[in-house]
């Protein structure tokens, strides 16, 4: 976008004569870096009408005030720049022909209230304006954010989270752009258009149906030129952009690429990337080259017609030279206006693109309707009624398929069975993350989905197969399901979940960070934190999803007793592939292919249940590392 606006300067500085008075006004240096950011998004598509950006009146509503204060300091900044018009006009007739310094005193003292006017005037707009942009834009990043927390998490199976986070920053970007700047300067753009054209036709009427004619003649081939560029432009930032997620890949997978020895080969794919944004970069370049001095050519054409056929004119006694001036600056300010009206039409284009893809993410609802208003009990038997579920992305092959269970308040259930069995989908069932296609989850003979979402997850805490932690600190994290913890609690967590020696151990103790998903910690004290942040929530219902499954025998055989007692006041579901870690519990269910296959004790199931006995055989077969999963989980 610096682009644009660099050409834009580029033919006010060719139309003006005075060229200060205009600059001042007209694309002032802060909007540029925005403008550049947005232009990054120029790959997106534009919106074919610009109806989208009527939803955001909803947004500008709430500081009309702001809104119509802007708009009078709008209104008087055209008005004194129009009036400047006069200003030119009477310096030259009065201020330079005149016997002595009077006129060119009144003339001068003129301009300058009028300056001081443009000053004040502009200043009050652009931060009147720049303030609705931004806190426009903040209140759509808000609004979309909260939208979109409360989606299904199969949302963001289908839609990619990075492309999400593009929406959230740059759409929001450009439409702080289209607040901040565009539409402020379609507004002056607009009025001076008018204003000038009129005072333009009474200067001169003859002079100004030439220049009516010439202006748009003159502009097309420009504005034609310049869609060209732009779409180069677009192509360009596109293959820059290829280039920075190459190299993002790249370095996130770092270790994969040395350990493989793919340094020179990336290197090459990379160069290749490279050398191809510069080609598309080096022919944009030679458009705007080609672009830059066809105008300079049109514009001074123009410019010395007008000169030529004013002056003589003015020669012969049919207008004086302050009118030609006066003249030639409305002139200008049309050629001016026109141009950049031009240019922000595309502006609008791709915010009204930008404003569509947000009000999609502002109008997206969860398909886990909450709706329900009945009381959660406490106490009571989880059942599960031949329930049936696919998978959005897998409508074809149900993950449960028939799955009947019933879980005793204060039991203790292990699901065990081979990798895909269906275990984990049981947990997002349970936690509403999706609901049943058919049958229905009970908890006290009450369908889940007649309860309140926040009530029913509020009794749950789920120590998933993949700890996910959070950028921060240790505490934090930890503390992250309630909302007043204090140190000694979570403290008392941390060592019922057998972290607490080694997060004494770190330099910072309970203030020790992270780093991003808790890279900075080994898989097994990530899953101790998950079960101490499962633990200080003291939860009614308890999911295990292979919470010891990256744990040393040591570490798990502490984390197991612990466990026995956390496990003894509540309800109890635990997913683990070492038999050891269920062999305690109350009920082992088998599954597989989403069915249960038979449930029983340890013992009983050893003698009547075949995959049990082969899953079992396997793993003491093979010492006690392996799974009664059969492959990884
Ligand atoms: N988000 C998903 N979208 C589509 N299919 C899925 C999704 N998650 C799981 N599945 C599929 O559903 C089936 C059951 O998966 P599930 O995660 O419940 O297995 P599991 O018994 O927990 O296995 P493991 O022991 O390997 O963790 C598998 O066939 C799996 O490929
Ligand atoms: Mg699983």
């Amino acid at each position: 976008m610096r682009v644009r606006v660099d050409y834009l300067r580029i033919e006010k500085k060719l139309h003006s004569s005075q060229p200060e008075a205009i600059n001042v006004t007209d694309h002032t240096v802060p909007t540029a870096p925005t403008k550049q950011e947005t232009d990054r998004d120029d790959t997106s598509t534009r919106a074919k009408s610009l109806a989208p950006l009527r939803q955001l009146l909803a947004f500008l509503w709430p500081h009309k005030g702001r809104l119509i204060a802007a708009g009078t300091a709008l209104i008087f900044t055209a008005s004194a720049q129009l009036t400047l018009g006069y200003g030119v006009r009477i310096l030259i007739d009065e201020g330079f022909s005149g016997a002595d310094a009077s006129g060119l005193y009144k003339a001068v003292s003129f301009i300058l209230i009028i300056g001081v006017a443009m000053a004040i005037g502009s200043m009050t707009r652009f931060y009147l304006v720049s303030w609705l942009g931004e806190r426009v834009s903040a209140d759509l990043r808000s609004a979309v954010f909260n939208n979109l927390v409360h989606l299904q998490p199969s949302y963001f199976e289908t839609n990619h989270s990075g492309e999400i986070m593009s929406r959230l920053t740059t759409d929001t970007t450009l439409l702080q752009t289209l607040i901040g700047s565009s539409v402020s300067l379609a507004a002056r753009n607009a009025l001076t258009l008018t204003g000038a054209l009129i005072l333009m036709v009474i200067t001169n009427l003859q002079l100004s149906l030439v220049i009516l004619v010439a202006v748009p003649v003159t502009l097309i081939p420009i504005l034609i030129f310049g869609r060209r560029v732009r779409k180069l432009s677009n192509k360009s930032q596109q293959s820059i952009a290829e280039v920075g997620s190459h190299a993002g890949e790249i370095f996130q997978s770092i270790k994969v690429v040395q350990s493989f020895n793919r340094e020179i080969a990336e290197k090459t794919g990379f160069a290749h990337d490279v050398e191809r944004a510069f080609v598309i970069a080096r022919s944009r370049v030679w458009q705007r080259a080609l672009l830059t001095g066809f105008a300079i050519f049109l514009l001074m054409g123009g410019m010395i017609s007008m000169m030529w056929s004013g002056g003589i004119d003015v020669i012969e006694g049919r207008m004086t030279g302050g009118e030609l001036g006066a003249f030639v600056f409305y002139a200008v300010m049309v050629g001016t206006a026109f141009a950049t009206l031009a240019e922000v039409w595309g502006d609008l284009q791709r915010a009204a693109g930008a404003a569509e893809r947000l009000m999609e993410l502002l109008q997206e609802s969860s398909t886990i309707p909450d709706v329900g208003s009945n009381p959660v009990a406490s106490g009571q038997r989880l059942h599960f009624d031949a329930v049936q579920f696919f998978y959005p992305s897998r409508p074809d092959v149900p993950a449960l398929n028939g799955f009947n269970l019933t879980i005793h308040p204060g039991e203790s259930v292990a699901l065990v069975g081979p990798s895909g069995a269906g275990k984990s989908t049981v947990f997002e069932l349970v936690l509403r993350f999706y609901d049943p296609a058919r049958g229905a989850i009970e908890f006290g003979g009450t369908d889940l989905r007649a309860l309140s979402l926040a009530a029913w997850r509020q009794k749950i805490a789920l120590v998933p197969q993949q700890p996910a932690l959070f950028s921060g600190d240790i505490f934090y994290n930890i503390a992250y399901g309630v909302d007043s913890p204090t140190q000694a609690s979570v403290e008392t967590a941390a060592k019922m979940a057998h972290a607490h020696d080694f997060i004494a151990a770190l330099p910072d103790g309970y203030r020790s960070d992270l780093g991003a998903q808790g890279v900075r910690l080994s898989g097994g004290q990530r899953q101790r934190l998950a079960l101490a942040r499962a633990i200080l929530v003291n939860p009614e219902l308890l999911l295990l999803d292979e919470a010891t499954s990256a744990l040393d025998t040591e570490s798990e055989w502490h984390v197991q007793q612990a466990l026995t007692e956390i496990m003894q006041e509540r309800t109890t579901i635990i997913i683990a592939h070492r038999l050891s870690t269920v062999m305690n519990a109350d009920k082992i269910v088998v599954m597989n292919e989403g069915q249960v296959v038979d449930s029983g004790r340890h013992e009983d199931l050893l003698t009547r249940c075949d995959l049990y006995q082969r899953l079992a055989n396997r793993q003491f077969q093979s010492g006690t590392e392996a799974g009664v999963t059969t492959s990884t989980s």
